[in-house]
């Protein structure tokens, strides 16, 4: 496979809103990240992925744009966002943007003419359906709960919505719609960005007959993926994008693709396809849902512990199915899932270890590695007692729609928020012990995780044991030490595929060969290797383990073998 840059991209995802807030209104900003570059040169990472930071009115914190080309105003200004782009290639960072294809906001100037009338020149960017039998034209649901319909009195019909009614859908059928989307992308590759995260892609392309989906659980709405994700016009739309915007450059790109199977990931990241250079499936992280837990909510809202020998077979599906053909991505956090070491690790009395075990387990693997802002310190989930105190809007629609099942209390309702809400990943970066975590001198539009007192950034920063130096020992290895290939590029191999308890596999490339082993729990256990060992380069205890064949690992520990 001809090298890359990307292949070797530790990317860093800031959430900036979240990040760091330069001008005291409580909301993070573009000035806040230059602030925090000399941070992220500290921990070694050389790219970024921005989530949306183009005006909108923020019902879905930026996925909802009304200007594709202007910066929110929240966030700062164009002038603002040309400095970030000029200090970060000083640094040797790139920049990955968040583009969103599917949908605009309600308030974009397309949407607000469509829905005028049905004759508008633009009524057809969106799309729109008749009722039927005085109800809407399908009961599919929205990912946000509820109908992914809206009713629109003006012309008496329905728009689709996907996400918040706040965010129609867009008509990729129509090429004109097409070419204002690829223009939009081609604005902002000219001002020298380096890549894009292209949001919900899978999904621009719908069954417009617009069947009813079954329904066999019997809630008012539910999910019908197969009308509306993976579809095949998807992959001669992203295809077509190639050709407008990717043609010729070096960008790099991946794409959000909730659903898709291998077979499909294929399609999407196979180079001679031309569409994407990786996709960010859910299935690799989805092992603690369970949809028959409590058929009265949707299948996110559930949690089951996770079976490690399921996630076995998963990840090496994936390490295995696109090896040699595509690429992978690698991550357990990202702005729309809780916390990894609050859902696998042990927040109490291994908050370090576990952390440092996930960490280890997951990025010596085959793939980029994403890495959300604060999962380097340990951030974990947070439990706001009051729904008022959430942000999300997902997490209305939900709550009001559990307790309408008549099934779910209020009680109920929020323990399921604590341990599944999206603000669970959002909450402000925590940089230092001072009110508000450092993030802001005011109130930030999110109340800080209570916790910030001992997990922040000035506490790594000055403990030499701590997740953070953890984390960049990791990413050196990946980009810049003798193991930096057989990382990047080397094959993986499951050992010990039916052990409840320790995960381990080998990476091997040229004459190089890795040993990664982990105990994934919090009780010892004896470890019987196959082979010989040589030397450590990597551990999350401070003793020095002596190579050996059998091994007793305590909880959570993590190490990483050269093996002879
Ligand atoms: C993606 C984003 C998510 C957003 C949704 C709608 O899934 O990651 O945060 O709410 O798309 O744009
Ligand atoms: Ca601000």
């Amino acid at each position: 496979m001809e090298a890359k840059w990307w292949h070797k991209a530790v990317v860093y995802q800031i959430y900036p809103r979240s990040f760091k807030d330069s001008n005291q209104d409580g909301i993070g900003d573009l000035r806040g990240i230059i602030e925090k570059v000399d941070y992220l040169v500290k921990l070694g990472i050389n790219t970024i992925w921005l989530n949306p930071i183009f005006s909108s009115p923020n019902d879905d914190n930026g996925y909802d744009i009304s200007d594709f080309r202007g910066i929110m105003a929240d966030f700062g200004t164009m002038a603002d966002f040309d400095e970030l782009v000029m200090v970060l290639k000083k640094n040797n960072i790139r920049l990955v943007m968040d583009l969103v294809l599917n949908h605009t906001s309600d308030e974009h100037p397309w949407f607000l003419e469509a829905r005028k009338n049905k004759d508008n020149a633009y009524r057809d960017y969106y799309l729109w359906a008749q009722g039927r039998g005085g109800k809407e034209p399908t009961n599919w649901e929205s990912f946000f709960g509820g109908s992914l319909w809206e009713h629109d009195v003006r012309t008496d019909e329905y728009y689709l919505h996907l996400f918040s009614k706040k965010m129609p859908d867009l008509n990729w059928s129509s090429s004109k719609l097409r070419n204002e989307m690829y223009e939009i992308a081609n604005f902002w590759a000219e001002k020298g960005v380096d890549g894009f995260r292209i949001d919900a892609v899978v999904h621009i392309d719908k069954d417009s007959s617009y069947p009813q989906a079954d329904n066999p659980g019997g809630r008012p709405y539910v999910m019908a993926d197969y009308y509306y994700a993976n579809r095949p016009a998807v992959h001669d739309y992203c295809q077509e994008f190639y050709r407008e915007v990717l043609a010729g450059k070096e960008i790099m790109t991946v794409g959000e693709a909730a659903s898709a199977t291998i077979e499909e990931a294929l399609k999407y990241t196979a180079p001679e396809r031309e569409e994407f250079n990786m996709i960010i499936t859910f299935e690799a992280i989805s092992f603690d849902i369970d949809a028959s837990l409590n058929p009265a909510v949707p299948p996110k809202w559930t949690q089951k512990r996770p079976d490690l020998c399921e996630m076995k077979r998963v990840w090496m599906k994936w390490q295995d199915g696109l090896y040699g053909k595509g690429w992978n991505t690698l991550y357990w956090n990202n702005h729309d899932v809780p916390r990894v070491v609050s859902r696998y690790g042990n927040t109490e009395t291994y908050h370090k270890e576990s952390a440092k075990m996930l960490a280890t387990l997951l990025y010596f693997f085959w793939g980029t590695p994403y890495i959300l802002q604060g999962e380097e310190i340990g951030m974990t989930n947070v439990a706001f007692a009051e729904l008022a105190d959430y942000r999300d809007v997902e997490i209305e629609t939900f709550y009001r729609e559990a307790l309408a099942t008549g099934k779910v209390t209020h009680d109920q309702a929020m323990a399921m928020i604590h341990a599944r809400s999206r603000d669970n990943a959002r909450t402000p970066m925590q940089w230092d012990a001072t009110p508000q975590a450092g993030f802001s001198q005011v109130n930030p539009w999110m109340k800080v995780n209570p916790n910030y007192q001992t997990i922040n950034v000035a506490a790594n920063l000055a403990d030499a044991d701590s997740i953070f130096y953890h984390y960049q020992k990791i990413i050196a290895l990946r980009t810049k030490s003798v193991y930096s290939d057989v990382i990047t590029y080397g094959k993986t191999t499951l050992l010990l595929a039916d052990d409840e308890h320790i995960f381990a596999y080998t990476r091997e490339y040229g004459q190089q060969k890795l040993l990664v082993v982990v105990n994934f729990f919090e009780t010892p256990q004896v470890v019987d290797l196959p082979f010989d060992v040589q030397s450590i380069i990597l551990q999350n205890y401070a003793e020095v383990k002596q190579s050996t064949k059998q091994l007793t690992l305590r909880p959570y520990e993590a190490i990483v073998y050269v093996v002879q």
